[in-house]
């Protein structure tokens, strides 16, 4: 008999949510109103949301039976228990500290070890990240491999951190002044590209010869895992924990949001082996995020994000999900769409400088094109460009982002193989009349995250 190819989803539907259809001439009215910011529109006006894969993720009916289960208790619930060993066997961190989500794990271990004078080296920081390292007046750097700054060349890991550019920049700030060094897997603002093992391993030595503690930032963790199967010689037959298991062996800690790769709609957690480290995270946790024992959740998330956990590591579930991002990716890039390539593991992302050729740099062609789907399609996509990484020159004159790209990210277990062809027909319907797509000019701005509330208007 011939081998079955069909990838199918790995689970069937029990419960569903309706989607809401609206008419062109609604989205386009309801786009105004949102002065042409697609993170202004109210959700239930969009069909199809591609704005993130965080927090979005359809929980399995054990997770929903986890929720019934959860242990409120302030202190020592059952359910703290649970996830810590959960980590604890997944990890192989000493420590296991429960957040609300990646950004408080964030907030807290930088709040620590960065300040001024402070730098910390990553492939691409995830702009939380960032953030929250330049809140402590400390410097965030991105070392990421040259490949993963170009979209259209083909690299298995774009994810990788340049062990050349490392070596020089620890050299050049000093070992003293990096209190610690990080990897993003996969690498989210790069295009969720993946980090090879060896990539991890080797960092992780540049590190420790310095002795600078090597964190991972781990969202995607499995997602990268499985690139390390797929791709990488030596991993074709090790099982997704056992990967999972090296990838952190490498390493000092983590942060984690759970909203990705835990499959739940709110978490997250830091972990370490460093005693004093973890004592000082503890004592900041209490002061604003919650006991240790629960850390700013509800017994009942804990316990969903240990369910959770343990089924990302399915390989019929990874082999489904990186799969349905290539099919995406597939039917776009015959349709004559430039995507990064290849796709990586959460998303698919448009190049629309090349999408839309005849808007200029300063009409934000990546934000015009989410406007653009949105009123022909209902769908909501997500610009990764000028509009969110533009910066000002000394002139006060704007620079725009080294590339202006969509993010079409996929929800974790939510949307069929229809959705996915609706997608793609309607993206290279939007292509075949790109011409009639207009540029946007701001109309207000704030100060920084301009992106989650600026005004715009088409320019005519
Ligand atoms: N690190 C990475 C690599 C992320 O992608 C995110 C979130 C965070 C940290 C922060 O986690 O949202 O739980 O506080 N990324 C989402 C996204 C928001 O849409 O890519 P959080």
């Amino acid at each position: 008999m011939d081998e079955i190819k069909t990838i199918i989803e790995p689970f069937r539907i029990k419960m569903v949510e309706p989607l809401s259809f609206t008419t062109r001439e609604e989205r386009a009215r309801k786009l105004e109103e949102a002065r042409y910011n697609v993170f202004k529109l109210k959700a239930e006006d969009i069909l199809i949301d591609l704005l993130t894969d965080s927090g979005t993720s359809a929980m399995s009916n054990a997770q929903w039976a986890g929720i019934m289960m959860g242990d409120e208790s302030y202190s020592g619930a059952r359910s703290f228990y649970h996830f810590e060993e959960t980590v604890k066997n997944l990890t192989g961190f000493k420590h296991i500290i429960p957040t609300h989500q990646g950004r408080a794990a964030e907030r807290i271990l930088f709040s620590i070890v960065g300040g001024a004078g402070k730098f910390i080296p990553n492939n691409t920081h995830f702009d939380t990240t960032r953030a929250n390292i330049e809140f402590t007046r400390a410097e965030a750097h991105d070392l990421v491999i040259e490949e993963g700054k170009h979209p259209e060349v083909v690299h298995p890991f774009k994810g990788n951190m340049d062990l050349e550019k490392l070596q020089d920049f620890i050299e050049k700030v000093g070992a003293d002044n990096i209190p610690l060094g990080m990897i993003t897997v996969t690498n989210n603002s790069g295009g969720g590209q993946p980090v090879s093992m060896q990539n991890i391993r080797e960092t992780a030595a540049i590190f420790h010869r310095h002795g600078i503690p090597f964190f991972l930032d781990a969202c995607r963790f499995a997602e990268n895992a499985y690139f390390i199967k797929t791709r990488e010689k030596g991993y074709e037959n090790k099982s997704i924990p056992e990967i999972v298991h090296e990838m952190f062996s490498y390493a000092d800690g983590c942060t984690m949001s759970a909203k990705k790769d835990a499959m739940v709609n709110i978490g997250g957690f830091i972990a370490m082996n460093d005693d004093s480290l973890a004592e000082a995270c503890r004592n900041l946790l209490i002061l604003t995020e919650g006991f240790p024992t629960y850390g700013g959740l509800a017994g009942r998330d804990l316990e969903a994000m240990a369910i959770g956990l343990k089924e990302i590591l399915d390989e019929n579930y990874l082999k489904y999900r990186i799969a349905s991002i290539a099919y995406l990716a597939d039917k776009l890039r015959s349709g004559g769409v430039a995507i990064v390539e290849p796709p990586g593991g959460h998303a698919v992302f448009v190049d629309a400088r090349k999408f839309l050729p005849h808007i200029p740099l300063n009409q934000y062609p990546a934000w015009a094109f989410t406007n653009a789907l949105y009123e022909l399609a209902g769908i909501r996509s997500v610009e990764i460009g000028s509009v969110m990484f533009g910066k000002k020159d000394g002139s006060g004159k704007e620079v725009p982002a080294p590339m202006d790209l969509v993010r079409l990210t996929i929800p974790r277990r939510v949307y069929t193989q229809s959705h996915f062809d609706y997608m793609a027909e309607c993206i290279l319907n939007l292509y075949k009349h790109r011409d009639e797509v207009k540029g946007v000019r701001i109309t207000w701005q704030p100060p920084f995250l301009r992106h989650f509330t600026a005004e715009f208007e088409p320019v005519k």
